[in-house]
């Protein structure tokens, strides 16, 4: 009973502190540590008979519905669902909202076997030629059970045109994974397609990589992913590698479930690729594939970025898994490596901002580089560089494993706010010089945002943009 009282009581000062401070207690020589309060029980997944996992009634009916963008421009969707009973069809009837005439296009089916666990019937089609600025619907389904969806296309690739992105990470299926989509679908400003930083489902967490948990999260997330597509980035959870189980090819369930448009921007693998989408150029990058000098992935970074044209799309975003700036303890320096190899030419081609999960909690840092190393001058610290992007972490989907609350102390100069939170944040490009992010905690109602900034474009605006918040 004392202690209880005890710890309440010190809970309350703290706030009281907190409030004082603006909020926070600065706590280091870097950025600001956030000492929100929040309820640290272990995140749960959400059981196998939850409204969010209900199977869509009526024969063979599609499930998991999911899409994302099928070109490099943004004029085509590649639509996929998972049928149970039989294969069934594979054709998509779409029509776009003020249209008479349907269209219709067919995919294909695969399926594949995970140890002991047999997938469903796995439908990839894509829809080509289609009009920008335009609301579609689509059924799928047909000849059984029909469902009907909607999804708007993006405006026309160009410098001022405003688009919102949502960005979500390492999201997992527990009860909190919930509440951080419920708030992204809830939040004011409204995403118009997801960029997710990796780390999906978490099947592998389950005995055998229980891949019925790929597909409970399927219909989990359908609720938002079959009406706006989300940019696939391939985490370690994807990895799903078993070698003890026979289960040797990486990335075997979510390579059959995820299709992405890689080719379109001449990769040869689904793992790393880009899009243009409306002022944005968009380049996912594969934190668990080689990328070492001469490595596909390698070559064709070198070649992508400096086919970036800042006069078409403005703004250049990098998705990738394992973070490069990172202050938390967990999963130190994972991302060095690849840092090593590629930050001088994000600083060369300025990058506007990079995203990345794996680490479950919220950073965003300066604007820093570090990439005046050569062996043996010494110079290994990272330093203010206008050039730079700014990296942003958040794994903080609320994924099963629950929050990584322990971070280096102190606070790294370059770090400009840290928290252990669960939520998501968005981006709202207005033009070709501003956009405006905000992270928005989960514990916060749905309008507030508990970390911002306003970021002026590296290319157009590269003013000092370190302290613009909202
Ligand atoms: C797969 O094997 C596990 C462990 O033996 C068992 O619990 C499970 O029911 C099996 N699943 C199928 C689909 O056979
Ligand atoms: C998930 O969130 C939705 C929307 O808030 C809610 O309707 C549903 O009951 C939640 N399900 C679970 C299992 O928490
Ligand atoms: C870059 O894009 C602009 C605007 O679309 C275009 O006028 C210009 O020709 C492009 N530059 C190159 C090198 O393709
Ligand atoms: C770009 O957007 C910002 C923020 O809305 C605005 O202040 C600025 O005037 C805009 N620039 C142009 C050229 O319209
Ligand atoms: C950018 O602005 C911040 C905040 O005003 C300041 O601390 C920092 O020194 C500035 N950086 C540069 C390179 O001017
Ligand atoms: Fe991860």
């Amino acid at each position: 009973m004392g202690f209880y009282f005890c710890k309440y009581f010190l809970i309350a000062i703290l706030w009281v502190l907190a409030l004082e401070n603006g909020g926070f207690f600065l706590l280091s020589n870097g950025g600001i540590t956030s000492t929100f309060v929040r309820n640290e029980e272990k995140s749960i997944d959400m059981p196998f008979d939850s409204d969010v996992f209900k199977v869509p009634p009526g024969y063979n009916a599609p499930q998991q519905v999911h899409i994302t963008q099928g070109d490099h421009e943004g004029k085509a969707m590649i639509v996929s669902w998972v049928t149970v009973d039989e294969p069934g069809s594979s054709t998509v009837v779409y029509w776009p909202q003020d249209g008479t005439k349907k269209d219709q296009t067919t995919g294909q089916i695969s399926t594949y076997k995970y140890y002991n666990y047999t997938s469903g019937y796995i439908h990839h089609c894509t829809l080509n030629n289609l009009e920008y600025n335009t609301k579609y619907y689509y059924e799928v389904g047909i000849g059984h059970t029909i469902r009907t969806f909607w999804f708007v296309t993006p405006p026309e690739v160009g410098p001022d045109v405003p688009y919102t992105f949502g960005i979500i990470g390492d999201l997992g299926q527990t009860y909190d994974s919930n509440i951080t989509l419920t708030h992204y679908e809830m939040n004011p400003v409204k995403g118009e397609s997801v960029l997710y930083v990796g780390d999906l489902s978490y099947a592998d967490h389950y005995p055998l990589h229980d891949n019925r948990r790929w597909d409970s999260w399927g219909r989990f997330v359908e609720r938002s992913v079959a009406y706006q597509p989300w940019i696939w980035t391939a985490g370690n959870h994807e990895l799903d590698y078993s070698p003890l189980i026979g289960e040797n090819k990486p990335f075997k369930p979510f390579l059959h479930r995820y299709h992405v448009p890689f080719q379109a921007s001449g990769s040869t693998e689904p793992l790393w690729y880009s899009i243009k989408r409306a002022s944005a150029y968009i380049i996912v990058l594969s934190s668990y594939s080689a990328y070492s000098t001469y490595t596909p992935q390698y070559m064709w970074l070198m070649e992508e970025l400096p086919k970036v044209n800042r006069s078409e799309t403005p703004w250049l975003i990098v998705l990738m898994h394992s973070p490069w700036y990172n202050s938390n303890t967990y999963h130190y320096m994972e991302g060095e490596t690849m840092r090593v190899m590629f930050e001088s030419w994000f600083v060369q081609y300025k990058v506007d901002v990079v995203f990345a999960g794996h680490v479950h909690a919220y950073e965003r840092s300066e604007r820093i580089s570090n990439i005046a190393y050569n062996i043996v001058n010494g110079e290994c610290t990272p330093v203010h560089d206008q050039n730079a992007p700014v990296y942003i972490t958040i794994g903080d989907g609320g994924n099963i494993e629950g929050l990584a609350t322990d971070m280096m102390d102190p606070q790294p100069k370059y770090s400009a706010f840290r928290e252990a939170s669960f939520g998501h944040a968005t981006m709202a490009i207005k033009n070709r010089t501003h956009a405006y992010y905000s992270w928005h905690r989960n514990a916060d109602g749905y309008a507030v945002k508990s970390d911002s900034m306003v970021f002026y474009n590296r290319y157009w605006y590269p003013k000092n943009d370190s302290a613009i918040q909202t």
